[in-house]
């Protein structure tokens, strides 16, 4: 079970950096028994790479480091290496690879001319709600743009954060989302489920984005990997304090928080459910 008291701490619902050091071999490290991750990984990557796949010509320093740096967490970890035999200039291979190893996405961030970092590229398959290819190119507060409220409360906090990250350190945090459906691939372009005043308990997953951020040693680029974890919020009420917690965060939510979100509407119901 996830940590709940840190994901849903007491008090009233506000952005948060959350940040904690993190071991980042542990975080890429296979987790999944069933193999379901990486084959469906593999469906996505071979059915429209262009949606899930992104690569400016800046970020292949970045692809070769991090294929290096997992071969090096697989050795150590007795795991399977990502290909070693790569004809040089094929990155869409070594994305391809990268992709259907690791379970989760990654996505880069280089300091652009300016001295700002900027998405340049990624394997993102498991979107929240999202997608790389609008990303592409961005500086963090674009990225966060359509986050109501994000960069009013966090934007200088990130940036800061972002610009003093020590060369191979590592932290973590998460994210999450209410979803209606328990696929793990939300790209903007796929149909979902959408909340109604009557969404019953449930039909609902808390979506969890556990995020892990590492400045890469070599080419200074920053490593965000990303986890999807899916759990249905029936569960959060064999878990008082958790329930209580999670109430409260969900009703004092601004309406645009709650709008981006996508539960405005289901906001009443799920309340009352979770009280019963
Ligand atoms: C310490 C660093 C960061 C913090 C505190 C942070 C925080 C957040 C928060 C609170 C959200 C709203 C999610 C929700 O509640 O539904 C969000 C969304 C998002 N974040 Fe971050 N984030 C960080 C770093 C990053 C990085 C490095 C990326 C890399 C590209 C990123 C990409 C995104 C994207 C794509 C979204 C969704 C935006 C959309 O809906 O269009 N974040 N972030």
């Amino acid at each position: 079970m996830p940590d709940w008291s840190r994901i849903f701490p007491e008090g009233d619902h506000r952005w948060s950096m959350g940040l904690r050091p993190a071991d980042p071999a542990n975080f890429f490290a296979p987790c999944d028994p069933t193999g379901d991750v990486v084959r469906e990984r593999a469906h996505w990557l071979a059915d429209e790479p262009e949606k899930y796949v992104a690569l400016l010509p800046e970020a292949h320093g970045c692809l070769a480091e991090t294929i290096d740096l997992a071969n090096r967490w697989a050795a150590a970890n007795g795991t399977s290496p990502i290909a070693r035999d790569f004809v040089p200039a094929d990155t869409a291979a070594q994305l391809k690879d990268l992709g259907c190893t690791w379970e989760a996405d990654v996505v880069w961030l280089a300091p652009h001319a300016d001295g700002e970092l900027r998405v340049v590229g990624g394997i993102v398959c498991f979107p929240s709600s999202w997608a790389l290819t609008e990303k592409l190119g961005l500086p963090m507060r674009d990225v966060h743009g359509p986050v109501p409220g994000l960069n009013l409360a966090l934007g200088g906090q990130i940036e800061r954060f972002l610009a003093k990250l020590a060369s191979s350190s590592a932290w973590s945090r998460e994210n999450w989302s209410l979803s209606r459906c328990a696929e793990r691939n939300q790209h903007t372009s796929r149909p979902r489920a959408a909340f109604d005043e009557r969404t019953p308990l449930e039909e609902v997953w808390i979506r969890l984005e556990h995020q892990l951020l590492m400045r890469l040693p070599t080419s200074g680029a920053v490593l965000f990997g990303i986890r999807i974890e899916l759990v249905p919020l029936a569960e959060l009420k064999s878990d008082p304090a958790a329930a209580t917690n999670f109430a409260r965060i969900l009703k004092t939510m601004s309406p645009e928080a709650a709008a981006y979100k996508n539960f405005a509407v289901a906001r009443e119901h799920l309340l009352e459910q979770l009280s019963r």
